[in-house]
């Protein structure tokens, strides 16, 4: 067994870190252009160069292996060509079920698989070669839709649900009831730098993958299982990312295996670098979900009884959509009791892409749902929809009265509520009734412009629903100048958390920042580590770094004692010295005199998240250890003609515990919501009717730019601390801030609203383009007509 976590071990030692606002410790890098992404590296004499051959169907049969070698081969520049023929081992980059070939083997499942990898002299050689090459396959019909997959009867598994008191019952005894059905849109990561990995061979049979990866375990093990080498036989290294947004979670593993096999036959070192074209094609991306509904509720809003289903299409293969599609059930209830629900979750297989892994992963579409059915209500009962959410929040049950009112659906205790606080706090600081009276009253003196406000709030859980991933691991080493260098199992793509964990290293050895270098992750430092996703990044490693420089301040201890001439016990580590007996020394004196006395100076910490028990069959449990909370106003003002829209303004309230560094966390909190707002209200994935995405780059995929950041922006971080003892009691920031940006849509889908004079129910899908804010107006006014 680990040792017991130790508490103390987590709280701020020296109290210096706590709160710093320190600028990322690649900041200068990044401005300067000198930060080194994986297609920085210098490349080794001999190096060769990838591309994908791509399906051109949705669903088909390959015709013999699919392709014609000796023609691929003869093509300017080719050296190699390989198929799901030419691996050694497992052909496999599934990251839970191993059902996912990383090239096609037999038949393809959507248009852009990966059919084979060709080797060229030159990169360019490589892609022409790649597009010229004529894939042989047979078409056959393919399932693009969640409604012809619902049809068909079409799924990567079982549904699954939740079941509390009895929601058919309560719908039939409610006053009021609501039925409905509501879209969310499919989001592409759109990491700025694509995905690549470059593959060295080493001596007797070893390789090393430099790889954009955010779980450089899993590519280690896919890797080596694909060539049929042993984990210890494949070194995979990632010093950053440009982003990673869940799309290097388990995506990264069709490039790195298909570099792999090609770099281990070849016995040459090859660069896979796709493009942006075929890395949107190939990747798999937000699942969208169809959200249908019946709800029942009282005269104030109350809801009764709720019945749910959820739909998602998952793509072809399961990857993430097991876990996504449970957070989405997991997250169904947002901020608000439900007291009798009936959900049911559908797992949709179709001829697409594999969706995956995005910042909130199923969290945002549950809740989406949820705060659809608050507003259906507070258009049925003609009430600001603030009114409604207040009334449906969690409540103390000694102010309730019902001891289930604190209780979510899965049966877990909420320990650390705050949701109303929060909503009470951005309530107030943006002036919610003053700006509602002025919104109301310019749309009572304006015809063709509207505009819109709306408060919603969120809760997000913190934990991986698969228990055993709740794990974290460090490597501490100081050196005798007093340097230290500190690894741990995540990945840095921008979201600060080497800063953080940098800083975490300096408070626990008491010396300044600049004094500790966070190395690239490297999968023979820290072993079996777990993907740095689910937000967990700050929590789990930080955790193992406090529990190292735990250990080595043991160590140290009896040095600085000695040269101190004070009792071992008497030490403190502080400002770049230890304490003791009123007298100091200094920092690098005392890692000098312990490599003299021989004292070890390189450690291995570990953290393990306790008290999480939950029953992923049933999702029935405490799937979380702590949760998040925020709340967002924003306004917004629409052209009831042409369906444009323009942000007015955004305040937001949000709940980072207490925070290590607020300046990275602002940036956290400001970009999720915008990059949200990109989900809900203009990134667009279309297909054609035989399944080919027809917006694969940015001239036709629209996401958000520094234009669309509002003038008006707040960001206020709730006072608070988190009541569990993770690093310093600050609390994940990565993924809850994207759902503060559901108030943009829903400020939208007010000034719809007010279109129709806020009659009758409005309905409208995400994202919230100008053509649907346009015809969701037309039938608003129709409403109004009738
Ligand atoms: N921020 C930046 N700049 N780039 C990213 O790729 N990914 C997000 C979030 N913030 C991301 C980001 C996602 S999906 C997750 S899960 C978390 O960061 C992961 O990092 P953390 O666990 O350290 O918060
Ligand atoms: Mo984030 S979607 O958990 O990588």
């Amino acid at each position: 067994m680990n040792a017991p976590i130790d508490v103390k071990n987590l709280l701020p030692t020296s109290g210096l870190q706590q709160g710093a606002h320190i600028v990322h410790e690649s900041a200068h890098l990044h401005v300067t252009g000198e930060a080194a992404y994986t297609d920085d590296i210098p490349e080794l004499a001999g190096t060769l160069y990838a591309a994908i051959i791509k399906s051109p169907v949705a669903h088909g049969e390959l015709i013999g292996e699919g392709i014609d070698r000796a023609a691929i081969l003869a093509m300017h520049g080719v050296v190699a060509v390989y198929t799901a023929r030419d691996i050694p081992g497992e052909n496999n980059c599934g990251p839970i079920l191993h059902d996912d070939p990383f090239l096609a083997d037999g038949k393809v499942e959507f248009v852009g698989q990966a059919v084979a990898v060709v080797v060229a002299r030159e990169m360019l050689y490589a892609r022409e070669a790649a597009a010229r090459a004529v894939v042989q396959v047979k078409a056959l019909p393919a399932i693009l839709t969640i409604e012809e997959a619902m049809a068909a009867n079409s799924f990567i598994m079982p549904p699954k649900g939740i079941h509390r008191g009895d929601a058919t019952a309560a719908i039939a005894a409610a006053p009021h009831r609501v039925k409905g059905s509501v879209r969310t849109g499919q989001q592409e990561q759109f990491y700025l730098e694509g995905q690549i990995t470059y593959a060295v061979p080493r001596e007797d049979g070893q390789l090393t993958l430099y790889c954009s990866t955010q779980h450089p375990d899993g590519n280690q093990r896919e890797a080596a299982a694909a060539l049929n080498l042993t984990t210890n036989d494949v070194e995979v290294i990632c010093r950053r990312m440009g982003g990673g947004f869940g799309g290097k979670e388990g995506n990264a593993s069709i490039f790195s295996q298909s570099a792999a096999l090609a770099a281990h036959k070849l016995r040459r070192p090859v660069k896979l670098r796709i493009n942006r074209d075929d890395d949107m094609t190939i990747t798999g991306k937000r699942h969208d979900f169809r959200i249908d509904y019946e709800v029942g509720f009282d005269d104030s809003g109350r809801i009764l009884g709720a019945d749910i289903t959820l739909m998602s299409r998952c793509g072809y293969s399961t990857d993430y959509s097991g876990p996504v599609n449970d957070r989405a059930c997991l997250h169904i209830d947002n901020c608000y009791h439900i007291p009798a629900l009936k959900l049911i979750s559908h797992r949709c297989k179709t001829h697409t892409q594999s969706a995956t892994a995005f910042r909130g992963f199923g969290g945002p579409q549950g809740m989406f749902g949820i705060e659809s059915v608050i507003e259906d209500i507070a258009d049925t009962l003609g009430k600001d929809p603030l009114e409604v959410r207040k009334l449906n929040l969690y409540k103390d049950p000694a102010v309730s009265g019902n001891p289930d009112t604190m209780t979510t659906q899965y049966n877990q205790l909420i320990e650390d509520w705050v949701g109303d606080k929060v909503m009470a706090q951005v309530e107030a600081e943006s002036r919610y009734g003053e700006r509602r009276a002025q919104v109301n009253a310019y749309n009572a003196s304006q015809s063709r412009r509207k505009r819109g406000l709306a408060l919603v709030p969120l809760k997000f859980g913190i934990s991986f629903t698969a228990t055993h991933l709740n794990q974290g691991g460090a490597l501490l080493v100081i050196y005798m100048d007093g340097s230290v260098s500190v690894n741990h199992g995540g990945t840095e793509m921008g979201q600060g958390l080497n800063t953080k964990m940098a800083q975490v290293c300096a408070d626990g050895l008491g010396i300044s920042v600049d004094k500790v270098r966070v190395t690239a992750t490297d999968s023979q430092k820290v072993p079996n580590a777990s993907a740095t996703s689910a937000s967990s990044g700050a929590d789990i490693n930080g955790a193992a770094i406090m529990n190292a420089t735990a250990q080595m301040r043991d160590r140290l201890r009896p040095v600085a004692a000695r040269m101190l001439g004070c009792d071992a016990d008497k030490v403190t580590f502080a400002d770049n010295a230890a304490h003791g007996g009123g007298k100091s020394v200094g920092w690098s004196d005392l890692t000098k005199q312990a490599w003299l006395d021989r004292v070890g100076l390189s450690v291995t910490g570990f953290y393990m998240t306790p008290e999480i028990k939950y029953d992923f069959t049933t999702l029935n449990g405490r799937a979380f250890y702590y949760y998040c909370y925020g709340a967002a106003v924003t306004e917004v003002e629409i052209d009831t003609l042409t369906g444009e829209w323009w942000l007015r303004g955004v305040d937001i309230v949000h709940d980072v515990g207490q925070s290590i560094n607020p300046a990275i966390d602002r940036g956290q909190i400001e970009g999720a919501y915008v990059q949200g707002m990109g989900w809900l209200t203009m990134e667009e994935c279309i297909w054609d009717k035989k399944g080919k995405l027809l917006t694969h780059g940015p001239s036709t995929y629209k996401i958000p730019v520094a234009g669309d950041v509002p003038e008006h922006f707040n960001v206020s971080l709730f006072d608070n601390q988190n009541l569990k003892p993770t690093p310093f009691r600050s609390k994940a920031t990565g993924e809850p801030p994207l759902m503060l940006a559901l108030s943009s849509f829903f400020a939208l889908r007010d000034a719809v609203g007010a279109a129709g004079g806020h009659r009758g129910v409005v309905s409208l899908d995400a994202p919230a383009t100008p053509e649907r804010i346009l015809m969701a107006c037309e039938r608003a006014k129709a409403l109004r007509a009738n």
